[in-house]
C-alpha cells in the first residue's frame, strides 16, 4: 500500500491522470471539467518545485468504435488516429498540458494489458465460464446492453435501451425488455452460449477494503464503497467474442479484452512511453515500494472501475496502488443537462471558435469543490463572473498602476514599497491559497484571491495616484503607490498562474520577470524596469456567447455523444448522433391537409402551401418546387413541425415546416400518412 504522502514534503514525486476519452466523438465542455480541475491541480504542483507528471490518452478500443468506423467505411485505425488528433487540439487550445497523450491501441498498452492478465491468470484470479447473450443473427455479433431497444418492462415506453428506461428509470437487463430489436440491424436478437473470461474481484475484498479506509478517496466514494462491499462484490467479465475491436487475449484466439480491461492499463502505457522518451525509470513509479504518488481524476460515473477493479488488478498483477482517486460531479448547463437543441451540448472547439479558454478555466475553477457536486455552468453568471473578477478586478489593478509608472517614472518602480506589510499580508496568503489548491477546493482558492483582488483596489481607492499625480511634489508618492499596486498584483498573478496560464505569461512579460514561481514573489520587485502595458484578458462579449449557442444547435447533426458498452456507467448518454426521448419530444409533428399550393413569384426553389391542421390554417413556404406542380399537392395530406418557431422569409412568414425526403432536384417527396389519418393528429 502506498504511503500516505505528506503535502508539505519538497520534492513529491507525483504522477497524474485524467480519464481517457472515447476516441469516436469530440471533446465537449462536460469532459472539460475534469481536464481543466486536473490540469490546474498539476501546474500548482509543478509551481510548488515538485516533480508532476500528467499523463493520458484515448480511450481507442470497443464496439462503439467499431461501429462508427464501419459506418464511416473507414478502418479503426483510421477513425482513432482522426480523432486522436482532434482531441489533442482541442486539449492544447484549452492549455491542458499533458506530458504524454497516447493511445489504448498503442504496444505498450499491449504488452501491459498481457503481462496483467497473465499474472492475473497464473495467480488464479480468472474464471472461466459459458454464459448466455443476446446475439444479433444478422450482424452477427454479441450485443451490448446499449445495443438492445425494446419496451420498458415497467412502463411500457417504447425505443428504450436494454439496460435503463430514460421514460420511468427502471434499470434491467436486456432479456426483461418487450419486443426487444437489435439497435444495429432492427433483428430480434436470439440467446446464445458463448465461453467467458471473468476476474475475481472477490479474491481482493480484503485488500478493498483496506486500501478504501487508507484515506484514497473522497467520503461519498468511501460511502459507495461500503454499500458495494455489503452487496458483494462479483466476478468481472473482462472478454468480448469477435468481432470485437481490442486486444485477443494471448491463450484464447477469438476472444477479445474487453474495452474497460486495457483502458485503465492506458495510464501505465502513456507513462511507460513518456518514460522511454524522458529517460525516467519505470518501476520506480509503479513497484508496489514506491515513493512516487499516483492521483487519478475521474468522473462519478466511472468510480466502480477506478475504485474495485483497477486497485485489485494492479495489486493482483504486482503493482502499486493508486494514491488517490478523486471523483467530480457532471456539468451541467443553465441549470440543465447538456442539450443539443437548446444550443448547450457545446464541444471544445466550437467554444474555442468564439471565446478566450482562460474564460472557462476561470470560471470551472471558481465553481469546483473537493466533492463529487454536479456544477453548473450559468452562461449569464459565466459572462458576469469573468468580467467582474478577472477584468474587474485583477487587470483592472495592473492597468490602474501601469500608465503612471510608464508616463511619469519610464516604466521603473520604486526602491522600496510604502506599505510592506500589506505585501506581506498577500504574500502570506499563499500558504492558505497553496492548501486550498492541494486540496482541489478551487472555488474557496478564488474566492481568496478575489477578496485579495478588493484589497489591493482598495488601496489604490484610498491613495488616488490620479489625484496625487496632480500635486506638486508629489512624484515620488505616485510611483510608491504604484509600485505597491503592481506589486499585489504580480503576488495575485502568480496564485492565479495554475487557472490562467496565458494571462500569467503575459503578465510576466509585462512586468519583465521570469516564470511566476510559487516561492518566489515574498520578495517584492523594486528598482525594476516594467515594459509597456498590453491588455491581459478582454471583457467576455455576450454576443460572442450568443453565436456560440447558435453555432452549438448548428453541430446539432454532427456533435455526438460517445456510446459507451459500460453496464456500470450510473448515467448512459444517446449514443452517437442520437437524440434523447426528451429531444425528440420537444418537436410536434402534425397531420396537415395542403388546401392551396402556389408558386412564388421571384423564389425558383420555393412553392406557398397553405396548410388545414384541423381547424387551424398556416403557411408554410416549403423547398419542393422543383419536384412538385402546384396542383398535384392540393387536397393531399402531409406531415409538418407545427412548432417550429415563424420564420420570417423575403416573401412573407414560413409558419412550420413540411417534412419531405430525397436528394433533391426532382427527386423530392414529401412525406404522406396512410388512410384514416385527419388532419390536426399528432405524429407520435
Ligand atoms: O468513461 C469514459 O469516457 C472512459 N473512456 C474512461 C476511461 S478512463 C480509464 F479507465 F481509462
Ligand atoms: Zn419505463
Amino acid at each position: 500500500m502506498s504511503p500516505s504522502p505528506d503535502h508539505n514534503a519538497a520534492g513529491r514525486q507525483i504522477l497524474v491522470t485524467s480519464a481517457l476519452p472515447y476516441a469516436n466523438g469530440p471533446i465537449h465542455l462536460g469532459h472539460l471539467v475534469e481536464y481543466i480541475q486536473t490540469d490546474i491541480w498539476v501546474r500548482f504542483q509543478r509551481m510548488r518545485g515538485h516533480e508532476c507528471i500528467y499523463v493520458c490518452a484515448d480511450d481507442a478500443h470497443g464496439t462503439p468504435i467499431m461501429l462508427k468506423a464501419r459506418a464511416e467505411g473507414i478502418e479503426p485505425e483510421a477513425l482513432i488516429e482522426r480523432i486522436g488528433h482532434e482531441h489533442r487540439a482541442d486539449f492544447a487550445d484549452f492549455r491542458v498540458a499533458f506530458d504524454q497523450y497516447h493511445s489504448t491501441h498503442s504496444p505498450e498498452n499491449r504488452h501491459f494489458a498481457e503481462l496483467i492478465y497473465t499474472r492475473l491468470r497464473d495467480k488464479g484470479h480468472i474464471a472461466r465460464r459459458t454464459i448466455r447473450q443476446a446475439y444479433d443473427p444478422e450482424a452477427g455479433m454479441f450485443l451490448p446492453d446499449r445495443f438492445i431497444k425494446g419496451e420498458c418492462p415497467r412502463c411500457g415506453a417504447p425505443d428504450q435501451y436494454g439496460d435503463s428506461c430514460e421514460a420511468c428509470g427502471a434499470t434491467y437487463t436486456p432479456t426483461d425488455l418487450k419486443n426487444p430489436v437489435s439497435a444495429l440491424s432492427g433483428a430480434t436478437p436470439v440467446e446464445k452460449e458463448s465461453e467467458h473470461y471473468f476476474f475475481q474481484l472477490a479474491d481482493f475484498a480484503k485488500f478493498l477494503r483496506t486500501w478504501t479506509a487508507s484515506g484514497s478517496l473522497q467520503p461519498e466514494i468511501r460511502n459507495k464503497l461500503n454499500e458495494w462491499f455489503q452487496a458483494g462484490l462479483s466476478d468481472w467479465d473482462i472478454s468480448r467474442d469477435a468481432p470485437y475491436w481490442g486486444f485477443e487475449i494471448p491463450d484464447a484466439p477469438g476472444k477479445y479484452f474487453y474495452v474497460w480491461l486495457d483502458a485503465p492499463i492506458g495510464y501505465m502505457a502513456s507513462f511507460k512511453r513518456y518514460c522511454e522518451s524522458h529517460g525516467l525509470d519505470f518501476d520506480a513509479w509503479w513497484s508496489p515500494d514506491s515513493r512516487a504518488e499516483l492521483h487519478h481524476f475521474i468522473g462519478k460515473d466511472i468510480a466502480y472501475f477506478h475504485t474495485l477493479f483497477w486497485p485489485a488488478m494492479l495489486t493482483g498483477a504486482g503493482f502499486r496502488a493508486p494514491t488517490a482517486v478523486h471523483c467530480h460531479g457532471f456539468l451541467t448547463v443553465n441549470g440543465q443537462k447538456m442539450s443539443k437543441s437548446r444550443g448547450t451540448f457545446i464541444k471544445a472547439r466550437t467554444y474555442l471558435d468564439h471565446l478566450d479558454p482562460e474564460y472557462l478555466r476561470y470560471y470551472f475553477a471558481a465553481k469546483l469543490g473537493p466533492g463529487v457536486d454536479d456544477i453548473d455552468l450559468n452562461l449569464e453568471d459565466f459572462i458576469a463572473r469573468v468580467n467582474s473578477d478577472l477584468v474587474g478586478k485583477v487587470v483592472n489593478i495592473a492597468s490602474r498602476c501601469a500608465g503612471f509608472i510608464h508616463k511619469h517614472f519610464n516604466g521603473r518602480l520604486a526602491d522600496s514599497l510604502p506599505d510592506p506589510d500589506l505585501h506581506d499580508r498577500f504574500a502570506r496568503s499563499r500558504e492558505e491559497i497553496a492548501k486550498l489548491y492541494e486540496g482541489r477546493e478551487f472555488g474557496q482558492a478564488m474566492r481568496e484571491i478575489m477578496a485579495l483582488a478588493d484589497a489591493a483596489n482598495q488601496y489604490i481607492d484610498e491613495h488616488k495616484p490620479w489625484v496625487l499625480a496632480k500635486q506638486e511634489g508629489a512624484g515620488d508618492r505616485v510611483q510608491a503607490v504604484c509600485s505597491q499596486g503592481l506589486n499585489l498584483f504580480r503576488v495575485l498573478m502568480a496564485c492565479l498562474k495554475p487557472v490562467l496560464p496565458r494571462m500569467a505569461e503575459k503578465a510576466e512579460a509585462f512586468l519583465n520577470v521570469p516564470p511566476l514561481a510559487w516561492d518566489h514573489i515574498a520578495e517584492p520587485l523594486t528598482g525594476h524596469r516594467i515594459n509597456a502595458f498590453q491588455p491581459l484578458m478582454t471583457r467576455v462579449d455576450p454576443a460572442a456567447v450568443e453565436q456560440l449557442q447558435i453555432a452549438s444547435r448548428e453541430d446539432l447533426a454532427t456533435a455526438g455523444g460517445e456510446a459507451t458498452e459500460s453496464t456500470q456507467a450510473l448515467e448512459g448518454g444517446p449514443i452517437a448522433g442520437e437524440i434523447g426521448i426528451e429531444d425528440f419530444a420537444r418537436v410536434d409533428l402534425r397531420i396537415a391537409r395542403i388546401i392551396r399550393a402556389e408558386h412564388v413569384e421571384g423564389a425558383d426553389r420555393l412553392l406557398r402551401l397553405t396548410l388545414d391542421l384541423g381547424g387551424e390554417t398556416r403557411r408554410v413556404f416549403a423547398g419542393i418546387r422543383s419536384a412538385y406542380d402546384p396542383a398535384v399537392l392540393e387536397g393531399k395530406l402531409t406531415v409538418m413541425v407545427a412548432n417550429l418557431a415563424p420564420r420570417k422569409m423575403k416573401f412573407g412568414v414560413s409558419e412550420g415546416m413540411v417534412l419531405a425526403a430525397g436528394p433533391g432536384g426532382k427527386e423530392l417527396f414529401i412525406l404522406s400518412p396512410d388512410d384514416g389519418a385527419r388532419p390536426g393528429m399528432r405524429v407520435k
